[in-house]
């Protein structure tokens, strides 16, 4: 779709492949789970640029117990996704347990992640989230009640570093994953109390990397070129990355690793009238999945991203807060110059929320007792974030 016509020459790196349980992810590169963005019509678009691993939105565990219509349409795949990759969040080893056997059972999933990196004060204070990690007993037995049920599907871990700088709990729950028979494990390389600001601290990956032998652990955090993800790999010895904000608008990005890790030339940023294909086709399989309106509120926030760095003016922007249907998308494309071209450092830089720091809650006495018991259901009332 996306001309391939740059010249940003690369040697192939030397990077070996990406093994998750029987799966072999070449190139060795992770779509993060997004809530609200990695959903069916993301995965199809981004995949057709470049291989990978494609994850969905965050589910709720304890909402597909509770059979809601609207978490099984969240954890809902097309047929063609070769391996269908489900993010679960909860904070009940019982609860986890069963929702990953059933998903198992009705062969749902090629793949479970779990999420606990959520840093939103509505779950860390009640002990869900980011503030699970810091009780390495009951991350210990989440983990283990999704390993056990899960039979041949493997388990991944996604989590932060810690709390805060004080309250770093990424090694030692690393640990109890890889223990519990995680096959990977992925770490962003911030605190919750961070959530999205400052820069993440590849460091933490290194140690991370060095600590457990065995597991490959994925680096995420700040990768917005191509070259970061080389640069992740070398400086951390990560097995993959994973990547978030990067593809916000952007989908074409995984076109661009896929050129890196194949030592191929990078393609360029397309010009604006090729961007517009594919956000037109992004809204497409948004309207097929969800319907026209719905598809179309939805591609509002994506149009935001679409548009970052190509100079269309303010006008056009403000336009899209107005689109209810593909003929309006169509419409705002129709006028603009299609061989516009994205300003390049607008291309590299960081896009997305950056939202942070935030002070983190977790419940009183949370840090003093490593208790095996689950938090109360207000920890498990997540349906998005991350
Ligand atoms: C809109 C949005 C939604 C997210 N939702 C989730 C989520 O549901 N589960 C999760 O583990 N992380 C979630 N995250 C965090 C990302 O997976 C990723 O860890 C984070 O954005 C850092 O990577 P990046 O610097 O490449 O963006 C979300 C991030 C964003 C921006």
């Amino acid at each position: 779709m996306v001309g391939v016509t740059d010249h940003i020459e690369q040697p192939r790196p030397a990077v070996g492949p990406l093994r998750i349980g029987p799966f072999v992810v070449d190139p060795p590169v992770v779509l993060a789970p997004m809530a609200g963005v990695t959903n069916l019509a993301f995965r199809q678009l981004c995949r057709r640029f470049g291989d990978g691993l494609f994850v969905s939105e965050m589910v709720n565990a304890r909402g597909l117990m509770e059979d809601g219509e609207k978490t099984w349409q969240l954890a809902s795949f097309g047929p063609e996704e070769p391996r269908r990759s489900l993010q679960l969040y909860g904070t009940d080893p019982v609860v986890m347990g069963a929702a990953v056997r059933r998903l198992v059972e009705r062969d749902h999933v090629d793949h479970i992640d779990l999420n606990f990196g959520c840093p939103a004060p509505k779950v860390t204070r009640h002990g869900g989230g980011a503030a699970v990690p810091a009780r390495p007993a009951l991350f210990g037995a989440v983990v283990t009640a999704a390993v056990d049920n899960a039979g041949a599907v493997p388990v991944t871990v996604k989590m932060r570093i810690g709390l805060d700088e004080d309250r770093v709990t990424f090694l030692e729950a690393g640990r109890r994953a890889a223990d519990a028979g995680a096959a990977a494990v992925a770490l962003h390389a911030r605190t919750a109390r961070q959530r999205y600001s400052g820069r993440a601290r590849w460091s933490a990956i290194a140690e991370l990397v060095e600590a457990l032998p065995g597991t490959p652990v994925l680096g995420n955090g700040d990768i917005w070129t191509a070259s970061d993800a080389l640069a992740m790999i070398e400086r951390t010895g990560c097995a993959g990355v994973v990547v978030g904000r990067a593809c916000l608008g952007r989908p074409w990005f995984f076109g661009q690793l896929a050129d890196l890790f194949a030592g191929r030339p990078i393609r360029p940023e397309p010009p604006l009238g090729e961007m517009a294909v594919i956000a037109t086709e992004h809204a497409r399989l948004l309207t097929e999945a969800i319907g026209e309106r719905r598809g179309m509120q939805m591609m509002r926030k994506h149009m935001g991203w679409y548009l970052t760095g190509y100079p269309v003016g303010s006008t056009v922007r403000r336009s899209v807060t107005a689109l209810s249907t593909l003929a309006d998308l169509e419409a705002l494309f129709a006028p603009l110059d299609p061989e516009l071209r994205i300003d390049p450092a607008a291309a590299a830089a960081p896009r997305g929320t950056q939202a942070g720091p935030h002070e983190v809650v977790v419940p009183d006495g949370w840090l003093d007792a490593d208790a095996i018991e689950p938090p109360d259901a207000r920890a498990d009332a997540l349906v998005s974030g991350g």
